[in-house]
């Protein structure tokens, strides 16, 4: 989704906004561009295209001036065109502005405004903004006023950023569903979408509330509600190191996450005591629990009811969060709905909490993002504790999930939660399956399609390595239940055809194992994953013996490699797959 950064400085601000782009450059986009204002001129330099590639061609860094707005862009409204790219200018380009969101009546608003003689440019939703100031600013001469007046228009979401010709000591910005924060530096402030936008200044953080108005000077910020009365709110601290904004020596950041396995789930398992006992009390006390995610997060909650229903005896409905809306009939006072997100900031899953608690339910949230909007709206929160996750796929964030579900139904059932070293060291050993994946991967990366099959409690585990397959390598890949492949699938496969077969010893192994055999007899390639070799797998790709609940955790390692270095063979970049972004705060 797009990325906005926008800084108030004491000096030269252009350098300082392009680090920016670089560092929120993982949430996806199809173009970027930068505005600055000095000596009364907005200027504008943006393109379609890489950041370093605009860079190279406009100097993006050049733009004068001690105070800027800048953009990364994820096209939603109009065509990943130079032209579509942000910033957008007013008419006498006097206001620019940046937005990530969607306006949903900006049809309407752009009828209304060309009607007063207003031109627009581009084809975009966005635009509509810098015009709405515009012209509210000619009327009243107040940017914060101007900015709240147009606001107070927009349906939709939005989080924008503007900049004033003749007022270029301030930035204003306003924000509905979708977040924007501000950087509390000594001799800068930062408005932004992502924390990494300026963590490397500042880690003192304000998140604005919904419908709330922010003026930010190199020395000041202000806080307003949509009647423009002031609100306070101090800074919170970003714990996130700066260390994990760095690839280290890893080729790219996808590698290092996954890499990071071993540290990231010890520290995912190291939860307030209090809060871990809130939150399990919260569930046993429920009349019904709903768990709702999207994407990989989603198979998260998928494993998390298998767990609360074989182990805790507690019934759990997991729907997608896109769908929530449509499947809540039974949510209600007595509900408890957990949400598992790492970047707190998915619009689909944002949209069903606000339902589940207008409903009267508790919400309760698995998130990575500390001050993420969902861990903001959420009644209860474990956070994930995994550091910033970069790379577009889910990987560090996904097993981190998976641990902390793990240890809410451990102490549901008051079973003695696993020791850290030891999970850590069976995901060390889960790693060092990385020859075999890659090589794995130089074979089949020429494939069309991809099969990953499993059953019970890792039937969400072929899903989960279908969607990695899918997001990284943009080969087709379908994961389904083992049982399912008589009822039609098995039609799909043919001589040579890849079929990972998720198959860790255990209450699912004979039958999957005969499921391979039939695979096999049809001429696929068996590439099992399990703690048991059989001459049925064409490939062998071993992880440890584990308890049943670990086992997600170790088939994950495997299953993301195997993602991972056939998007290195296919010359893919991992960290940002094309059409995709690391968090989709549009519906
Ligand atoms: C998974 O690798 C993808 N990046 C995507 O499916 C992701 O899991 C989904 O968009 C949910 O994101 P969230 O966990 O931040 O809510």
């Amino acid at each position: 989704m797009c990325g906005i950064i926008g800084c108030v400085n004491d000096e030269a601000v252009a350098p300082i906004l392009l680090r920016g782009l670089k560092r929120v450059e993982y949430r996806g986009y199809d173009s970027a561009g930068v505005a600055t204002v000095s000596e009364s001129v907005i200027r504008v330099t943006k393109a379609a295209g890489r950041i370093d590639d605009i860079e190279r061609k406009y100097g993006l860094s050049t733009l004068t001036g001690t105070t800027g707005i800048a953009h990364t862009r994820w096209a939603t409204h109009g065509g990943v065109t130079d032209r579509n790219a942000h910033p957008h200018t007013s008419c006498r380009e006097r206001v620019a502005i940046v937005h990530n969101g969607i306006i949903e009546n900006y049809l309407e608003l752009k009828k209304q405004l060309r009607a007063k003689g207003h031109i627009f440019k581009s084809e975009t939703d966005s635009e509509v903004i810098a015009h709405l100031i515009e012209a509210e600013y000619h009327q009243v001469k107040d940017p914060v006023k101007a900015t709240i007046l147009a606001a107070k228009k927009l349906k939709g979401q939005y989080a924008f950023a503007a900049l004033f010709q003749d007022a270029p000591e301030l930035i204003t910005g306003a924000r509905k569903d979708a977040p924007l924060l501000i950087g509390v530096g000594d001799t800068k402030n930062f408005i932004a979408s992502d924390v990494l936008a300026f963590i490397e200044y500042t880690d003192r953080t304000i998140f604005l509330d919904n419908q709330e108005v922010v003026k930010v000077t190199n020395r000041s910020v202000e806080i307003f509600d949509m009647n423009g009365r002031s609100v306070k709110r101090k800074p919170t601290q970003v714990a996130w190191e700066l260390a994990d904004l760095s690839k280290m020596d890893y080729a790219h950041y996808t590698l290092k996450e996954i890499h990071e396995q071993p540290k990231t789930v010890v520290s995912a398992m190291m939860q307030n005591e209090e809060k871990l006992a809130e939150f399990v009390e919260k569930i046993r006390g429920a009349r019904s629990v709903f768990v709702t995610a999207a994407g990989t997060s989603y198979h998260a909650g998928l494993l998390l009811k298998y767990r609360l229903e074989r182990d805790a005896a507690i019934r759990c409905e997991v729907t997608l969060a896109g769908e929530f809306r449509e499947h809540s009939e039974f949510v209600d006072g007595g509900s408890v709905v957990i949400a598992l997100s790492q970047s707190g900031e998915t619009a689909d899953l944002l949209e069903a909490i606000r339902e589940a608690k207008k409903k009267g339910a508790k919400v309760l949230s698995l998130v990575n993002a500390a001050g993420s909007t969902l861990a903001r709206e959420s009644d209860l929160t474990l956070l994930l504790n995994c550091g910033p996750e970069v790379g577009v796929a889910a990987t560090k964030s996904f097993t981190a999930q998976v641990v902390v579900a793990n240890l809410i139904v451990d102490n549901l059932v008051g079973s003695r939660n696993g020791r850290g070293e030891e999970v850590a060291r069976m995901v060390e050993e889960a790693l060092s399956s990385e020859p075999t994946v890659k090589e794995i991967a130089r074979m089949y990366r020429e494939r069309s399609d991809f099969y990953f099959i499993g059953r019970g409690y890792h039937y969400p585990m072929a899903l989960e390595g279908a969607l990695k397959m899918k997001e990284l390598s943009y080969i087709h890949a379908e994961g389904m239940a083992a049982s399912e492949l008589k009822h039609g699938t098995l039609a799909l496969i043919e001589d040579g055809t890849p079929v990972v077969v998720i198959n860790p010893r255990g209450e699912t192994h004979a039958d999957t194992l005969s499921n391979a055999e039939e695979l096999k007899a049809r001429g696929a390639r068996v590439i099992g994953i399990s703690d048991e070799p059989s001459e049925v797998y064409t490939h062998f790709i071993k992880i440890p013996r584990a308890k049943e609940s670990l086992t997600p955790v170790l088939e994950a390692i495997p299953l993301q490699l195997m993602a991972y270095w056939t998007a290195v063979e296919k010359r893919n970049d991992p960290d940002y797959p094309r059409n995709l972004a690391k968090s989709v705060t549009v519906k």
